[in-house]
């Protein structure tokens, strides 16, 4: 697929912009807070409708403003597709797909597919669960859009239940809790969907990461990624657990395997649940784990080796999303080219040939090797505005090789 523009109105620190992408790589570079990942994050936002970097919808509100837009064009081998998303400071959001208004999130989700890869992607290994969740929901978000309702529905029920074991540590009557039982059961049939699209997606990631892990590093050495769920076997850190080993559904995509472990899980922690006050179990607590060699990357791995493992992960990504929706997805660099030595940097060349678009931020172009300067486009981002690099250079860019309607 490639994106043929953007245009951002009142989109964080832009007013009126509009960018025409002329060659597979367009390299944005330009000082500190001038707009780079902002620029990025409207093409991630028409990917995924929702971005890691906000805790609202008037956060990419430009300040004073009452609302922002991004309008993208976008060929696709099945036609030109036009994207808009109307954010404003209430809330209230509109999205269009090709002057349409969706009423459902999945009429837009899957049109832009894309896949980011920043500084803060370093936090898939040393970050918290939340941040591995996010990654993986939304890469399942892509995948298979109907997820965002699936995921919903999750957060809907937990928030239900939480609400009930909260009313109970203070209110032990039994109107409350004769509504547990039919809430364990409405939390481990939408957890069950959860655990199992996490679980397919990592099992289609895994081999793929593994692959590019050996490629890049040029070593010996095993990446493994797993999902780690509290219904695990081997989650010998609770004694509730290996109580039950003889329940666990080890490798199944059983769905009521899984259910039930869930259901008896919830039964078993029910006093500790209501002494907390909160759900205890589930796929919102749950992690991914990522072990080279058996050993958790995060404790072991060095900075070189981290960085090689999240590259991986990324390269990944883009197959499994390639694969699924049969076409190669844009690939957003915010800031980590420059971080990578060159034998890394030619590496990712050599994947992304001219298939994937990809747009690259950098404050420097001196840290990119001439390959990449040659064929790419670049533009110069101040202030919140785009220039585009003088006409005389601009000439020599490639051509983009993509289908034209
Ligand atoms: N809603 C908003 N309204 C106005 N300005 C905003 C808004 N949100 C963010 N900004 C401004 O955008 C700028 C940051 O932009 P961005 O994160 O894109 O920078 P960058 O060019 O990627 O910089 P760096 O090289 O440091 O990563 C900051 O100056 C910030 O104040
Ligand atoms: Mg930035």
């Amino acid at each position: 697929m490639y994106l043929r523009s953007i245009s951002l109105r009142h989109f964080r620190n832009y007013h009126e912009q509009r960018v025409e992408f002329h060659a597979p790589k367009t390299i944005l570079v330009g000082n500190n807070a001038q707009g780079k990942s902002n620029l990025l994050e409207s093409v991630a936002f028409l990917a995924t409708l929702s971005s890691p970097r906000v805790s609202g919808d008037r956060d990419f509100v430009h300040n004073g403003e009452e609302m922002a837009q991004i309008d993208g064009e976008l060929d696709r081998l099945s036609g030109r597709s036009e994207l808009q998303a109307i954010l404003r400071r209430s809330g209230r959001r509109t999205i269009r797909a090709n002057g349409e208004t969706c009423r459902r999130q999945t009429d837009f989700l899957g049109t832009l597919n894309a896949v980011e890869f920043s500084c803060i992607d370093i936090d898939l290994v040393r970050g918290a669960p939340d941040y591995r969740r996010r990654w993986i929901d939304s890469l399942i978000i892509q995948l298979e859009p109907i997820y965002v309702y699936i995921l919903r529905e999750y957060g809907r029920i937990l928030k239900q239940r939480n609400a009930a074991l909260k009313q109970l540590k203070h209110d032990a009557s039994h109107a409350i809790a004769d509504t547990l039982p039919a809430l364990d059961y409405q939390l481990a049939t939408a957890g069950t969907k959860v655990i199992r699209r996490r679980r397919r997606a990592l099992d289609r990631l895994a081999p793929l990461a593994r692959h590019w892990h050996h490629a890049i590093g040029g070593e010996a050495e095993n990446l493994m990624i797993a999902y780690r769920s509290q219904l695990d076997p081997d989650d010998v850190s609770d004694p509730a657990s290996r109580q039950t080993q003889r329940d666990q559904p080890t490798d199944t995509d059983d769905p009521q395997a899984i259910q039930h472990v869930f259901l008896n899980r919830l039964r078993q922690n029910r006093s500790a649940e209501r002494a907390r006050g909160s759900t205890l179990i589930g796929p919102h607590r749950d992690d991914i784990e990522l072990m080279i060699d058996d050993r958790p990357a995060r404790h072991f791995g060095s900075q070189g080796q981290q960085r090689t493992l999240v590259l991986a992960t990324k390269l990944a990504e883009l197959q499994a999303i390639e694969t699924v929706v049969g076409e190669p997805p844009l690939l957003l660099l915010d800031d980590v080219l420059a971080e990578l030595d060159l034998t890394r940097q030619n590496h990712l060349l050599d994947v992304i040939e001219d298939r994937f678009q990809t747009l690259i931020t950098t404050t420097h172009l001196n840290a990119f090797d001439a390959q990449w300067l040659d064929r790419s486009q670049i533009l110069t981002v101040d202030r919140g505005s785009i220039i585009a690099d003088s006409p005389t250079t601009l000439h020599m860019y490639a051509t983009p090789e993509f289908p034209s309607s």
